[in-house]
């Protein structure tokens, strides 16, 4: 594709989603992901309510139907099991009594997007539909917030934590591959890798069928992530069996940061339907803003996740130190060294803004999933957050940069910084969606 013309580019990307509609949600893109993801519906929607409101609204209502017992919501709804049973059947998660009785589901969570996508719809909205639609989902929202602080704050610090990369929606960013690197591997992977057999492994892979196995995670690492994933089955899913024993457990800025935001979003709703939040939830809420500046570190300028179990920051620099900017809830000062860093050529500052690795970074690789590429989802999160902060031009250039690449190269899963050249899944949703929302 190579369109210059924005209300083409726009016909373009509705054609996507209309593709990988599925009635009522959307696959982030067929072939490589055929369930519903938990943050992917929220870009989506966002995208989708310029152009179909109530499709936008379907597609928030179906991810909701994936609520566990407890108020998780999962980070994956799989498609009917006929065709795609042996995702059903890693995860088993119909072993837990907190698992939903009529949809298959992942046991983890991902992003918190939600309140997010439910505000922006939200807008759209005449104030009684508005009202009508929040009413809906409030309930829903809160018990899943309310879950976050109970199974993921256990000793109410204002941060949740995370017990698997996939939550963090950045499978492979460094910060969580340094941890990683830093246990022993299963003896059974050590075993494949001593006797060179990790090519076993690699035909068990799905997703280098679609895309080159060097724009995705190593074999090994997959691997590792597919042992994280058993531990956690075993424990059925269950923090309170998880935590003891977990020793690879990172409080995710990230994540932190679009929780943050969504508490927020969560308070608007509250008010707009004058149904107040519970006194002691607001009380974790304000702790939460604190606790993330404590993140920062001062002498590189940056924020860091944190180890959950050694409460030390994992200084492995990555795009989630910008992340904070959606938050909102940093100081102004910080912000403006935040942008410094976007600015530097030898940082952020690349040709497409902006790489999810720094340039200068040992780990920084153009087309390797989270290790460098420029995504659309984290280029719009930082957008926003410039916004909110005052900085508009370099908040402009991000989104017309963005838009070029989409209009030279697709609207794919993820481009080089470098060249702006594709990488990833082809015709991939949230680009598509974010892209509407861009040019609207
Ligand atoms: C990959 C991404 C994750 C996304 C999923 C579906 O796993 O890392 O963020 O939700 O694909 O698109």
């Amino acid at each position: 594709m190579n369109t210059n013309n924005p209300s083409s580019l726009c016909t373009d990307a509705i054609n996507v989603l209309k593709q990988n509609d599925r009635g009522s949600y959307t696959i982030p893109a067929s072939g490589l992901y055929p369930h519903q993801w938990l943050w992917d519906s929220c870009f989506i929607a966002i995208g989708m309510r310029h152009y179909d409101i109530k499709r936008a609204q379907a597609e928030i209502l179906h991810l909701l139907t994936g609520q566990w017992h407890n108020g998780m919501i999962p980070h994956v709804i799989f498609a009917d099991k006929k065709n795609f049973s042996p995702d059903h059947n890693i995860w088993r998660s119909w072993l837990s009594p907190d698992a939903p009785n009529r949809v298959a589901t992942s046991g983890i969570t991902q992003p918190p997007m939600i309140a997010e996508a439910v505000v922006k719809i939200g807008k759209k909205l005449p104030i009684h539909e508005r009202r009508s639609w929040y009413k809906t989902v409030f309930n829903p929202l809160l018990r899943y917030h309310q879950w976050l602080y109970d199974e993921r704050d256990p000793h109410n610090e204002g941060l949740t934590l995370q017990i698997h990369p996939w939550e963090t929606g950045l499978d492979n960013t460094p910060p969580w591959m340094h941890e990683l690197h830093q246990h022993l591997l299963p003896w059974w992977i050590r075993g494949l890798k001593s006797s060179r057999l990790l090519w076993i492994g690699e035909l068990l892979r799905r997703d280098t069928k679609y895309v080159p196995a060097t724009q995705r995670l190593e074999t090994v690492d997959a691997l590792a992530f597919f042992s994280i994933q058993r531990r956690l089955r075993r424990k059925i899913y269950n923090t309170d069996q998880i935590l003891p024993r977990a020793d690879f457990t990172i409080e995710d800025l990230v994540f932190n940061s679009i929780f943050i935001r969504a508490n927020e979003h969560l308070a608007a709703i509250s008010k707009t339907i004058n149904q107040p939040l519970p006194k002691d939830f607001i009380e974790r809420t304000n702790k939460t803003r604190e606790a993330l500046n404590s993140l920062w570190e001062p002498y590189s300028g940056q924020y860091y996740s944190r180890n959950f179990v050694t409460h030390e920051l994992i200084k492995i620099p990555s795009i989630a130190t910008l992340l904070p900017l959606y938050s909102g809830s940093i100081p102004k000062e910080q912000a403006s060294k935040l942008v410094h860093l976007m600015n530097d050529s030898h940082f952020f500052g690349s040709k497409f803004p902006v790489p999810t690795v720094p340039l200068n970074s040992p780990w920084f690789k153009q087309h390797t999933y989270w290790q460098g590429p420029v995504w659309i989802n984290t280029n719009w999160l930082i957008i926003d957050g410039l916004i909110r902060y005052g900085f508009t031009d370099e908040a402009k250039l991000i989104k017309n940069k963005s838009i070029e690449l989409m209009q030279n190269s697709g609207f794919s899963e993820y481009f080089s910084p470098l060249d702006g050249s594709a990488a990833g899944a082809n015709n991939f949703s949230w680009s598509a969606a974010l892209a509407i929302d861009m040019l609207s």
